[in-house]
């Protein structure tokens, strides 16, 4: 036994110096690509988000989302994002907006959250990655939870309302869908 201790140790030794296997990172599902802001109210309006209610942003980019939810919209608003720049500064605008009560950002994957809590989704990423949103989704959304994506709708999925935003001299319209789970 008193031979065996020094070898365990040696072991633990070796472990501790062996370089260690990265952390799944997560896969990157749109590129950062802010909504304008005038869309960002179309959206929370097409969902009729109220006082309360709870909103993800599926990727909240520079939390301009979140922001508007929880301030002019005075909802509970939680965004999700993988950017560590992206996440640090929406966080610093949440308390200089002094919105802590209200809004917050998750460093984190969206395929790993539970979104069970949620009133209003928000997304705006690509058509392929939405394939994979989608089985999360269906699993966790409670009945009534309205789903609103910019530009890219969820394949096989219904849309109750479509909305059309005419370029405004941006140089490009904006599509709105709206689905209620
Ligand atoms: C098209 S931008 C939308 C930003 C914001 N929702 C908006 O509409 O202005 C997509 C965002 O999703 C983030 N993202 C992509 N894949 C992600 C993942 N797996 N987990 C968390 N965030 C992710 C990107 O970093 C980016 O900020």
């Amino acid at each position: 036994m008193k031979k065996l201790i020094p070898v365990f140790l040696a072991a633990v030794a070796a472990l501790a110096q062996a370089p260690k296997p990265e952390a799944t990172k997560p896969e990157v599902l749109a590129p950062y690509f802010p909504t304008p802001l005038t869309v960002v109210e179309q959206m929370l309006d097409l969902a009729k988000l109220k006082p309360g209610e709870r909103i993800f942003d599926l990727g909240s980019g520079d939390g301009r989302i979140i922001f508007m939810a929880a301030q002019r919209f005075r909802a509970d608003a939680v965004g999700v994002e993988l950017d560590t720049d992206l996440v640090a500064s929406s966080q610093a605008k949440i308390r200089q907006l002094g919105l802590t009560q209200s809004a917050r950002i998750i460093l984190g994957d969206i395929l790993t959250q539970d979104y069970s809590s949620a009133d209003v989704v928000a997304i705006y990423l690509l058509p392929d990655s939405l394939v994979k949103v989608r089985p999360i989704l269906e699993k966790q959304l409670k009945k009534g939870t309205r789903v609103v994506a910019h530009d890219f709708g969820i394949a096989g999925w219904v849309p109750t309302k479509t909305v059309t935003i005419p370029d405004d001299g941006e140089g490009r319209s904006h599509t709105l869908m709206l689905y209620i789970r």
